[in-house]
């Protein structure tokens, strides 16, 4: 049975009872959902799980989104495409050039974001597993975008409500300094999405400025980044998150519609292993 410990009162949970290495029941899957729907995030401490395993975990959550990394990256790496190598070591088991752009994609996961909110389908769970884990730093951190929306002042919801953004893969990378060609960009179409959304079985409203929005509709580029920079900053408050200190084995499944979620620093010389699958709102 599913055992667990809350971390923030209705944000993030520690749990445990099950073994997600293994075939999971009906009921068992049912009462993760129902653990998400609650607290977002849910972390399994010292929940060693291979690439095989974590591919039947996600499974039994929906349909397994195709990263754009997988439709780039060569030969090497996890052998099932959906897995998503997050790390600064190279598929061959090289640390990544320091100004290349792989590594640099991987240290715009130090924004504040929602994976693949620049996709045209939804990404509904995310499950990382931490395969290497430096000496120190490399935490991941949290935020709750339903307590966030609660917390607004009344004339921002009145201002947000209603709006749709335009979210781009390479806006946050572009950001960081790094290059893409025209035809690159015009190669990724955005996607669209309002700013304030709502819980499909809850009904919370959350408010969801990740950096990927490039533009919101009506409002020039700088009222519109402004306003982005402003939701980001309300939302990510102490109050309204929580650290997650990664010990090796460790697996975080969160809900990418209820939060934004950012890696934090650690040393590039020393090697951190992650492997990242998400499922996709059919
Ligand atoms: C991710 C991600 C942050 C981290 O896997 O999607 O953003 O700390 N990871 O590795
Ligand atoms: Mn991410």
């Amino acid at each position: 049975m599913l055992d667990l410990e809350p971390i923030n009162k209705d944000f993030g949970a520690y749990a445990s009872g099950l073994d997600l290495s293994k075939s999971l029941s009906g009921r068992a899957v049912e009462e993760i959902e129902a653990a998400l729907d609650l607290y977002s995030v849910l972390v399994w401490k010292n929940c060693p799980i291979n690439d095989d395993q974590q591919v039947s975990l996600a499974e039994n959550f929906g349909k397994i989104e195709v990263s754009l990394l997988s439709r780039v990256r060569g030969k090497g790496g996890p052998a099932n495409k959906s897995l998503v190598p997050i790390s600064n070591v190279s598929d061959e088991g090289q640390m990544l050039e320091r100004d290349g752009r792989r590594l640099g994609s991987q240290i715009a996961n130090q924004f504040w974001h929602s994976d693949s909110s620049f996709m045209k389908s939804v990404a509904k769970y995310s499950f990382l597993s931490a395969r290497r884990i430096p000496k120190e730093g490399g935490d991941t951190e949290f935020a709750d975008l339903r307590a966030a929306y609660d917390a607004l002042s009344d004339d921002l919801k009145k201002i947000i409500n209603g709006l749709i953004a335009e979210h781009h893969v390479f806006h946050s990378r572009i950001g960081l300094g790094l290059k893409y060609t025209s035809t690159e960009i015009a190669a990724s179409p955005p996607s669209y999405w309002p700013l304030v959304r709502s819980h499909p079985i809850t009904k919370r409203k959350v408010v969801f400025p990740p950096v990927h929005i490039r533009s919101i509709k009506g409002m020039t580029d700088p009222e519109a980044r402004l306003l982005v920079s402003e939701l980001i900053e309300h939302s990510t408050q102490k109050c309204f998150c929580f650290t997650h200190k990664w010990g090796k084995g460790d697996l975080v499944i969160w809900d990418n519609r209820m939060t934004l979620h950012r890696g934090k620093r650690y040393d590039l010389n020393e090697s951190r292993i992650m492997r990242r699958i998400t499922t996709m709102v059919s």
